[in-house]
């Protein structure tokens, strides 16, 4: 393969820079050029596409978001949309694409090597949802910048006496809020993947973390659990009298997006992002770079996409012993 493309999709999240720098050093080494897309499948569809030089891609490996921008495009799931795409890189002579994102955006990969195209995966969501695959590009960044937040909300809610709920990202994934929590010292995490307790049991708890003389009580609670936040802030207030702990909502959201990598995503959307260069000029397609016990392989986006990767729930219980 001589030519291949590169491009971000879906949400944004560290990393997804050194991955496009690892992506294009890569190719280069192995004498191919390399083209980046702008704006994810959008600009691939409006033929936003630019070789890249080695230099193109230099001072971006400690960056936060994505230089080549990213975006969503629900019309790519239409055939007639991919099919104008691939006339676009065809145009270019592109023979061969990586996409790095969440989900969605292999669900796009794999439709276009359905089509015939050769595309490669890698990884990339802050959710840590994607299946197959033990970390995720974003995932570990995000991770420390939720726990910086706990625990600065922690001075507060100590020097206060108050209870925090603290909601995070992940869409209908709980693994940032249950590792956070743990990470954090939480006294209760609340995930999509696990009913848990009821909204008495959750003011029960807060009222026993108070007579056990708890200086404060943080609750770190999945932006997709049900019935959501609000309702356990609304639950808690109506029981104000006994409750001991006055009670604060702080929605981290897009904060937990941005910012430098953490040397661990550096390091890991380096070694995917090289991994699905090669792999891809090698003549490998529908696949993705995935992470399994330090080891990387190749997993298939078919099962990648087929459904989300299971939470472990056993770390719930590891949460309530250390509470
Ligand atoms: P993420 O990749 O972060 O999970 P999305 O779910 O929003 O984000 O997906 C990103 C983009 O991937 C979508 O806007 C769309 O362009 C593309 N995409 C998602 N699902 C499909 C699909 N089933 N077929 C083709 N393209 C898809
Ligand atoms: O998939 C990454 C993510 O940040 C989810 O955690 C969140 O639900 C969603 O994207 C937010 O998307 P947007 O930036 O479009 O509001």
């Amino acid at each position: 393969m001589r030519r291949i493309a590169v491009l971000t999709s879906g949400g944004d999240g560290p990393g997804l820079n050194a991955c496009i720098r690892a992506v294009t050093r890569e190719a280069l080494q192995r004498g191919a050029k390399v083209y980046g897309v702008r704006w994810g499948y959008k600009g691939l569809i409006n033929g936003e596409i630019d070789e890249l030089t080695s230099r193109d891609v230099g001072g971006i490996l400690n960056r936060g978001g994505t230089f080549l921008g990213t975006a969503r495009c629900p019309e790519f799931k239409e055939i007639q949309v991919r099919r104008t795409a691939l006339r676009q890189m065809n145009q270019h002579g592109i023979e061969g694409l990586v996409v790095i994102g969440g989900n969605g955006s292999l669900a796009g990969a794999l439709a276009l090597h359905e089509m015939g195209f050769p595309t490669f995966g890698v990884p990339a969501s802050i959710d840590n949802d994607i299946n197959g695959t033990d970390m995720a590009v974003g995932v570990d960044t995000t991770l420390n910048t939720i726990l910086d937040a706990i625990d600065r909300i922690k001075d507060t809610a100590a020097s206060h006496q108050r209870a925090f709920l603290v909601e995070v990202m992940g869409r209908d994934c709980g693994y940032l809020a249950l590792a956070s929590g743990i990470a954090g010292g939480a006294e209760m995490i609340l995930v999509p993947e696990h009913e848990g307790p009821s909204l008495e049991a959750i003011a029960d708890t807060v009222v026993e973390a108070y007579t056990r003389g708890k200086a404060h009580c943080i609750l770190v609670i999945a932006e997709g659990w049900k019935p959501g936040t609000q309702a356990v802030a609304e639950h808690l207030r109506a029981r104000k009298d006994e409750l001991g702990f006055d009670v604060r909502v702080t929605v981290l959201g897009h904060v937990q997006r941005g910012g430098r990598p953490s040397a661990y995503d550096r390091l890991l959307a380096t070694r995917m992002g090289a991994y699905a260069a090669d792999h891809l000029i090698a003549g490998e397609s529908g696949q993705m770079a995935a992470m399994r016990g330090n080891v990387l392989e190749s997993f298939p986006l078919a099962e990648a996409v087929k459904a989300l990767k299971p939470l472990n729930l056993t770390l719930l219980g590891l949460s309530e012993v250390m509470d």
